[in-house]
């Protein structure tokens, strides 16, 4: 049963699946976020800048677009696999209307013909490595199981499915009802994904559904980044029992790979606004991971300068028991020497 890093646009970029490949286990790989092919006409390369160094790289990242125009998913092929790819995923799940009411993302499955040409060009494209990502449908649960046959006529690699429809976005339960219903349905291997935030959770979908070939994870990880550790674990039959020590140092670890992805940022990115924009959506959902995680994340929320966000998050992690070593930014979000800084967490409570 493999492992997977969901795509969150914004969040689960190349520092962040690299720094969560690098300091957590339990990966077996990752799905980029999704990359627009626009209209008909040339696909600019610059479209894959984020996956670019993951092409060589050791831990497995598969490429995703979104589009509908099977040229440019032609077009996008060949320029994946002159990177080095040998797959390509095609979005057909984005739930946002701006998106969906174009025939993209979600709104693809809801033109059957539309939808065909994308599969057999994708599949021509990237011979035997093209997959897809989808929900049960756009407003009804049934389109899914309507297109089943549609996706069997293709030699798809896999199929990841979040039971969801799109008028759902993210909220309301996922449809495991509708889910166990269509995977007998499907010929490729499927992928579970939606709403794995525990081990516990992710051991009841594998016995529910023994036939999986393997979970997508997104928000769970990006709350927990240790969470597919804890699941590789228990789902190799050994047991996990309540662990202070355990749920300690991993909060520990998990402040310091958010302290190692903000020194990638701040290097990569232009001045403090977009500095301020990725780590506010970063702690969005790892602030989850701390005790009084809500209150912290009202401050981080409420910064307005890199400096006083990062304090903020040393102020979150230090509440929670974390032993915080120092500032690391100057301002204009560059990076500052603050080994010798150091804050007791203690102090801070
Ligand atoms: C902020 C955000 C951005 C997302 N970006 C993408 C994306 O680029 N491509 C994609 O296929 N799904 C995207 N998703 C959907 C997730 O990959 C995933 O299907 C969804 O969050 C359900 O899984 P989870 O419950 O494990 O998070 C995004 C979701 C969120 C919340």
């Amino acid at each position: 049963m493999r492992i997977l890093l969901a795509p969150l646009r914004g969040v689960t970029l190349a520092p962040f699946r690299r720094t969560l490949s690098l300091r957590f286990g339990g990966l077996d790989g990752a799905l980029a976020p999704f990359a627009a092919l626009g209209g008909p006409g040339r696909v600019p390369a610059k479209i894959f800048a984020d996956v670019a160094a993951d092409a060589r790289g050791e831990f497995p990242v598969e490429p995703q677009v979104i589009g509908r125009d099977p040229d440019s998913l032609r077009e996008a092929g060949r320029i994946l696999r002159d990177m080095g790819f040998s797959r390509m995923n095609l979005n057909c799940g984005c739930p946002w209307k701006f998106v969906a009411r174009k025939g993209r993302g979600s709104g693809l499955p809801e033109d059957p013909v539309a939808f065909e040409r994308m599969l057999e060009a994708g599949c021509e494209a990237m011979p035997g490595g093209f997959s897809v990502k989808i929900r049960l449908g756009r407003h009804s649960p049934r389109t899914l199981e309507e297109r089943a046959e549609m996706l069997n006529r293709h030699p798809l690699r896999c199929i990841v499915v979040h039971p969801r429809t799109a008028d759902q976005m993210y909220g309301g339960r996922v449809d495991l009802d509708a889910f166990g219903r269509v995977l007998p349905m499907l010929r490729a291997p499927v992928i579970y994904n939606g709403d794995i935030f525990s081990a516990d959770d992710a051991v009841a979908i594998a016995a529910r559904f023994p036939s999986i070939s393997g979970i997508m994870i997104g928000r769970g990880l990006c709350m927990r980044p240790w969470l597919a550790e804890e699941i590789a674990t228990r789902l190799s039959g050994k047991s996990l029992l309540p662990s202070p020590e355990r749920e300690a140092e991993n909060r520990a670890r998990a402040f310091h790979f958010a302290e190692a992805l903000a020194e990638q940022y701040s290097s990569q990115l232009f001045g403090p606004a977009p500095l301020l924009g990725r780590l506010k959506e970063l702690w969005s959902y790892l602030h989850a991971a701390f005790e009084g995680g809500d209150e912290g994340l009202r401050r981080i929320l409420r910064s307005t300068t890199p400096e006083a966000l990062l304090a903020a998050v040393r102020f979150l992690a230090a509440g929670a028991g974390v032993d915080v070593t120092q500032p690391r930014f100057a301002r204009g979000g560059e990076l500052r020497d603050c080994s010798s800084d150091r804050i007791d967490g203690a102090q801070q409570r």
